[in-house]
């Protein structure tokens, strides 16, 4: 009998875009606690090329992707919250492939208000969530500053903050700032136009998905006893002991905030944006190189599978 393949993008070492090799490998099978995934879309994030390029190791060879949505084709031993043929979204580790299992505790059904590249791009969510509410400790009335609001995590911080009854400030491009208004920002600074820390007062939480110099200068804009969570970069711990602040950096993504993200997502109380999806799976270094390089547009790349 012939052996069926599936195809998937594999990296066997870092470097370039030229490292994401179109491959055929044997399906995978649901393991106990797994769900298989017939893949339609993934989510194209900067972790993504990060790993190609060897910045955040990774034991190679490698699928890259952390975030898709599709078909169930198969359940593990002991899932019993989804079914076969089921539309779903959610974390899934080697994403960039035709067929995957995950861990069904981290996929969710699709809500069908949702299409399947909107749903891939709901990722960005669930660390927003975990920053704000987990890290951040927001709570309602509050001064929220969130950087790149029109980033794939960042339009959905906005919008998380914004349903948390928060007063949110948002950085954008000139092009984007009707757009994070349109989510819920109170303030859009313009970061390119002047220092974002001249355009507004202190908050009681700043969320930084940018790093570098954006990270360095927020400290002075978080008010005493404030809290500083970065996504993009590690936080200096004395230097916002001395400023009188918490800093902190979030890789959280709990079970919790996905859940959480989830609800929102069924209630259409969130919705994904989508900055520009590419197709088919052979388009993955291309849907990388937009997503490392900034391409314009708003929300999170998306490519296809099929
Ligand atoms: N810790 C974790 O677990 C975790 C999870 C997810 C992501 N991340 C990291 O978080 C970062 C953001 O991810 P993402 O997916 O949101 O990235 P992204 O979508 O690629 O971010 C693009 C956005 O960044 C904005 N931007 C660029 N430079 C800016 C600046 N100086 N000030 C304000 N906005 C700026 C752009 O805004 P305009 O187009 O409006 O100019 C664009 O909308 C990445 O470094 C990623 O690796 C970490």
């Amino acid at each position: 009998m012939r052996d069926i393949h599936i195809q998937a993008i594999r990296v066997h070492q870092y470097g370039g875009p030229g490292e994401l090799k179109l491959e055929e490998i044997p399906p995978p099978v649901a393991g106990p606690g797994q769900v298989l995934i017939n893949i339609t879309a993934t989510g194209v994030n900067p972790v993504d090329w990060k790993m190609r390029e060897g910045m955040l190791a990774r034991p190679l060879p490698f699928i890259p992707g952390v975030e898709a949505s599709g078909v169930v084709i198969a359940l593990g031993e002991g899932v019993t919250h989804l079914k076969v043929g089921q539309a779903v979204y959610g974390s899934v580790d080697g994403s960039y492939t035709a067929c995957a299992a995950a861990d069904a505790s981290r996929i969710f059904p699709k809500p069908v208000h949702l299409s399947f590249e909107q749903a891939a791009a709901a990722g960005g969510a669930k660390i927003a969530w975990s920053a704000l509410f987990e890290e951040g400790r927001l709570t309602k009335g509050q001064r929220v500053l969130i950087h790149a609001g029109a980033g794939g995590v960042g339009h959905l911080a906005v919008q998380l903050a914004y349903h948390a009854g928060a007063y949110v400030i948002a950085t954008a491009g000139e092009e984007n700032i009707d757009f994070v208004a349109s989510l819920g920002a109170d303030e859009v600074i313009d970061y390119k136009a002047a220092p974002f820390e001249t355009q507004t007062g202190q908050a009681d939480l700043i969320l930084d998905t940018v790093g570098g110099d954006t990270l360095e200068r927020s400290y002075q804009l978080v008010k005493s006893g404030g809290t500083l969570v970065s996504i993009a970069g590690k936080p200096d711990e004395a230097k916002a002991a001395a400023a009188g602040i918490r800093a902190v950096w979030s890789g959280a993504k709990s079970v919790r905030a996905m859940q959480e993200v989830a609800r929102l997502l069924d209630r259409g109380l969130i919705t994904p944006a989508v900055r520009k999806v590419f197709a088919p799976l052979s388009a993955a270094a291309a849907a990388q190189e937009y997503s490392r390089l900034g391409g314009p547009g708003r929300g999170k790349v998306v490519l296809l599978i099929e």
